[in-house]
């Protein structure tokens, strides 16, 4: 006898997933039909004409690689070899080097940008940690409770932003790293905090560092902006921090930003492990976590960061490069600061002045992000970060007007 056949579609069943809030945004200002719309929503850096441009450096870097017959073959499992021997140096400076006090202490791989390097953390630390809870700050990155909770952690919080100083809350964060239990998982931003753009001092590292070493947590710095806060060396100050106190821990990086490769999926997670035996046994789960969920990861934008960071001039060219996206982000703040005040906010957003990288908690309330939308054409996320890289001197007048008049209404 035939068996039974259902008509039913299982997938009819499903409930539909909500849109990513950032992402979402991005597809509204793509149909806004408006001709002077500004986005200063989405995290990409652009130039002054408004355009995300394809760094010089990157240029001249794919013409090399043409001629080298690179080809297209699969990677390792842990990437382009001369890409991870660079992104270990970029990372943990001159003490990774052969015969430097790192060096036999790392665990390096390539990832698919920043994001799989924390979805590779995770997967590699719930493995080993399952009864560990991930602690994120308060507001993050919107992606770092998914990327864990998809791992299957449990997530808590710890306050971070104070919104009556525009600045770090210290001591409750440090009240409630208090509270974690040991091997418990701190997500920290290397710099350039998204969204807030408030970064810890030396000094605020520091008592960081010892509470992070006193209840024994493990630290994992997301390290996505390098570059675009003091410096490339600079912004590796407050991890430098973590190190020297001897912390086993893990950094992601990206190379979205600094290299203008979004596309590419540029990123490396790297594991510094007290022991030589801890960093071959964590290099050895992380390869396993990869090959699970992607078996290796693409070559192309890799090749093209080795090929940069191997060859003096290109490299000069980008680390010039990187100072012009800094300087240029700096510039736009202080534009912007000074742009409002012209038109007669009396609001004081000198705040804007001490945060670093791409983003800024502006204080607009959900309101006023909206009327700016509805009325104006201007995204912003709704919690009010915005994206100063997407400023320009020719739409700082428009834009600022346009706050102007929301913030009087
Ligand atoms: C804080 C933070 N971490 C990680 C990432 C992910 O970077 P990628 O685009 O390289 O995956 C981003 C990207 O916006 C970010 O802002």
């Amino acid at each position: 006898m035939a068996s039974a056949t259902s008509t039913e579609s299982p997938l009819d069943a499903i409930p539909v997933a909500p849109p990513d809030p950032i992402l979402g945004l991005l597809e509204a200002f793509q149909k806004d039909a408006r001709s002077d719309k500004i986005n200063l929503s989405v995290g990409v850096y652009q130039n002054e004409s408004g355009r995300t441009p394809t760094l010089e450096c990157v240029r001249r870097a794919e013409a090399k690689l043409l001629e080298s017959g690179e080809g297209h073959g699969y990677l390792g499992i842990d990437g382009h070899p001369a890409f991870v021997a660079r992104a270990r140096r970029l990372v943990f400076g001159a003490d990774a080097e052969p015969g430097g006090p790192l060096a036999d202490r790392l665990a390096v791989a390539q990832t698919p940008g920043g994001t799989a390097a924390l979805r590779v953390a995770a997967d590699f630390l719930h493995a080993q940690f399952p009864s560990s809870r991930v602690w994120l700050s308060q507001p993050t990155w919107v992606n770092h409770a998914k990327i864990f909770q998809s791992a299957g952690f449990p997530i808590g919080e710890y306050p971070y932003f104070d919104a009556r100083s525009h600045g770090l809350d210290l001591d409750r964060m440090l009240d409630a790293l208090g509270q974690a239990g040991p091997r418990d998982i701190v997500c920290l931003h290397a710099c350039c905090h998204n969204p807030t753009g408030v970064d810890p001092s030396a000094a605020e590292w520091e008592r960081i560092a010892d509470i992070l070493r006193d209840r024994n947590l493990i630290p994992v710095v997301d390290f996505a902006y390098q570059g675009f806060g003091d410096g490339l060396d600079e912004d590796s100050a407050g991890l430098n921090r973590l190190v020297a106190h001897g912390l086993e821990l893990v950094v992601c990086g990206s190379y979205s930003k600094n290299f203008g490769l979004y596309g590419e999926r540029v990123g490396a997670v790297a594991v510094r492990a007290r022991t030589p035996r801890g960093a071959g046994a964590a290099l050895s789960q992380i390869k396993s976590a990869i090959r699970a969920n992607y078996s290796s990861p693409p070559r192309h934008g890799a090749a093209i960061v080795a090929t940069i960071l191997n060859d003096a001039e290109l490299d000069a060219l980008w680390r010039d490069e990187v100072v012009g996206m800094r300087r240029r982000i700096r510039a736009m703040r202080e534009l912007f600061v000074r742009s409002l005040a012209e038109h007669g906010v009396d609001q004081d957003f000198s705040f804007l002045l001490k945060q670093r990288g791409m983003f800024s908690f502006s204080g607009l309330n959900r309101m006023q992000v909206d009327e700016l939308r509805s009325r104006h054409a201007i995204y912003i996320v709704d919690n009010g970060r915005i994206n100063v890289a997407g400023m320009t001197t020719a739409t700082m007048d428009r834009l600022c007007r346009a706050i102007a008049s929301v913030l009087a209404s």
